[in-house]
């Protein structure tokens, strides 16, 4: 088997925890901060698999206004003001606990780190920024290059081209089961963080060992 040279991340929901948005804004949204935090989630991703079908791509930061419109007026609040907040807390995410550390072990391990997400450029490098995890990376790859999301296999073959590597010696990490899928069914070495003990996506593709926490990760990339 080859060699992990780099092992790449996942962003929204991996090293970014994207319920810490609708969470922050809980003065306004009081006990529906969690149901909208879901639907929001949930129609996000809907909409970036559905528009890659329909051919009509637009990037994340307008899918991400698009899903949370829909689940504002679902649960009933027109508020102007609250929906740019929100959309602005998107750009200040709260890092998991574990991601730098983790970050920090494997480049001590002498892996490159890169990001690869739906993320638009412009929310990825602020999100990042802002989680201070930007020194960390030696890349961040959008998929705005390829214009279509994950799970295409173009996302994860242009990952790879832009890492000059064989898709053998790209390690990968995602929380997002049907990512974690798609990038293996690529030919990635995947790690699958399912922090919730979620049961295993029937999708193509198997990722080679599921995990609780980043911080499992370094030694699993390690061997
Ligand atoms: C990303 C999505 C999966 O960061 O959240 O690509």
């Amino acid at each position: 088997m080859a060699t992990v040279r780099a092992v790449v991340f996942d962003a929204y929901g991996t090293l970014l925890d994207v319920n810490s948005a609708a969470e922050r804004a809980g003065d306004a949204l009081g006990d529906r901060w969690r149901a909208l935090s879901d639907l929001w989630r949930r129609k996000q991703l809907e909409y970036t698999w559905l528009r890659s079908l329909m051919r009509r791509h637009v990037d994340f930061w307008q899918v991400t206004g698009e899903a949370l419109d829909y689940a504002l007026q679902a649960l009933d609040v027109h508020d102007p003001a609250l929906r740019k907040r929100l959309m602005d807390l998107y750009l200040h995410l709260d890092a998991y606990p574990d991601a730098r550390a983790t970050l920090v072990a494997l480049r001590e391990q002498g892996l490159q780190l890169a990001v690869l997400s739906n993320g638009s450029t412009g929310m990825l490098d602020a999100g990042i920024r802002n989680a201070r995890l930007d020194e960390l990376l030696d890349a961040v790859i959008s998929v705005e290059e390829v214009a279509v999301y994950k799970p295409s296999p173009e996302v994860y073959a242009m990952a790879a081209r832009q890492l000059d590597l064989l898709p053998g010696e790209i390690g990968f990490v995602s929380a997002n089961g049907w990512d974690a899928h798609g990038a293996s069914a690529f030919g990635f070495r995947v790690a699958w963080c399912n922090r919730t003990g979620l049961p295993p996506e029937r999708l193509p593709g198997a990722p080679e060992v599921e995990i609780r926490s980043l911080s499992e990760v370094p030694a699993f990339f390690a061997r």
